[in-house]
C-alpha cells in the first residue's frame, strides 16, 4: 500500500508536510513530490497547482513514476449546498467537470464527448466510509458526502451557485478533483476528495477564501492524518 496525497496550494499541504518523516523529495514536471512515512504508512504528498490540467498531469506521475495504491485529495472549496459553512466538511462520493460543454453537439453539460465511461467518476466506497470514520473522531463540523464539481474557474456569484446546485446537484465546487477523479478512475486507483468548505462560491468569495484558506484547510488535513492513522 502507498497512498497518494495531493492538494493544490501550499496552505492545503503544509501541515501534513510536517507531520511527515520525509525520506526523499523529487520533482517532475516542476510538482515536488516528498516520499516518506506517516503512522508507518508509505506516503507520497505533493502540492499539484491549481486546475484541472495541473492536477491530471500529478496523478499520473504518482501512478506510473511512484506506484500509489490509493489518492486522497485534500483542500478547500465552495459551498453550493445551502447548509454549508466554512469550516464544514465534504467528503466526495463522485466528482464530474462543470465546465466541460459540448451541448451544442447533443451532449449533457458535465458529459465528456466519445468518453467510454460515465462522466461521473465515483470515489471508492471503502475510502469514503474510512474517511467519514476518521472525520467523526476528528472534527465538530458539519460533514456532508456528495458530488463535487470542479472547473478551471474561481466561483464567485451566486446565480452560477445555483446553476451548478440545479444541474449537477453538486454539494460544492472547486478547481482539481474532478481531473483527480477521472485519471484515477481510468488507472483503476481508488480515490476520494475531501474539502472543507472556504468560502460561499458568492460575491463575498475572494475574500472568505483569503481570511478562511488556512482554518479550512486545518480541518481537512485533521480527517487525512486520521484516515492514514486508521487504514
Ligand atoms: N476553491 C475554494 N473556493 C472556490 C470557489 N469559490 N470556486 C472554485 N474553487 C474554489
Amino acid at each position: 500500500m502507498k497512498i497518494a496525497i495531493i492538494g493544490a496550494m501550499a496552505e492545503e499541504i503544509i501541515a501534513l508536510k510536517e507531520e511527515m518523516t520525509i525520506h526523499k523529495s523529487t520533482e517532475i514536471a516542476h510538482v515536488q513530490f516528498y516520499e516518506g512515512k506517516m503512522s508507518t504508512k508509505d506516503i507520497v504528498l505533493c502540492q499539484s497547482g491549481v486546475g484541472k490540467v495541473n492536477a491530471a498531469l500529478t496523478t499520473q506521475i504518482l501512478i506510473d513514476h511512484f506506484q500509489v495504491t490509493h489518492i486522497f485529495f485534500t483542500g478547500v472549496a465552495g459551498a453550493v449546498e445551502e447548509q454549508l459553512e466554512v469550516g464544514d466538511i465534504i467528503i466526495s462520493t463522485s466528482a464530474m467537470q462543470h465546465d466541460i460543454d459540448a451541448s451544442p453537439l447533443g451532449f449533457k453539460r458535465g458529459e465528456i464527448p466519445m468518453f467510454p465511461s460515465s462522466s461521473d467518476f465515483k470515489a471508492s466506497t471503502e475510502l469514503i466510509k474510512l474517511a467519514e470514520e476518521s472525520s467523526i473522531a476528528s472534527v465538530h463540523r458539519k460533514v456532508l458526502k456528495g458530488r463535487v464539481v470542479s472547473g478551471d474557474q474561481f466561483i464567485a456569484n451566486t446565480e452560477l451557485v445555483s446553476d451548478l446546485r440545479n444541474t449537477f446537484n453538486a454539494v460544492c465546487v472547486e478547481m482539481e478533483g474532478s481531473a483527480v477523479a477521472q485519471v484515477a478512475t481510468l488507472n483503476n486507483i481508488p480515490f476520494v476528495i475531501i474539502r472543507s468548505i472556504s468560502d460561499k462560491a458568492n460575491g463575498e468569495a475572494s475574500m472568505s477564501f483569503t481570511e478562511f484558506t488556512e482554518l479550512a484547510s486545518e480541518q481537512s488535513r485533521l480527517i487525512v492524518s486520521n484516515m492514514i492513522k486508521n487504514m
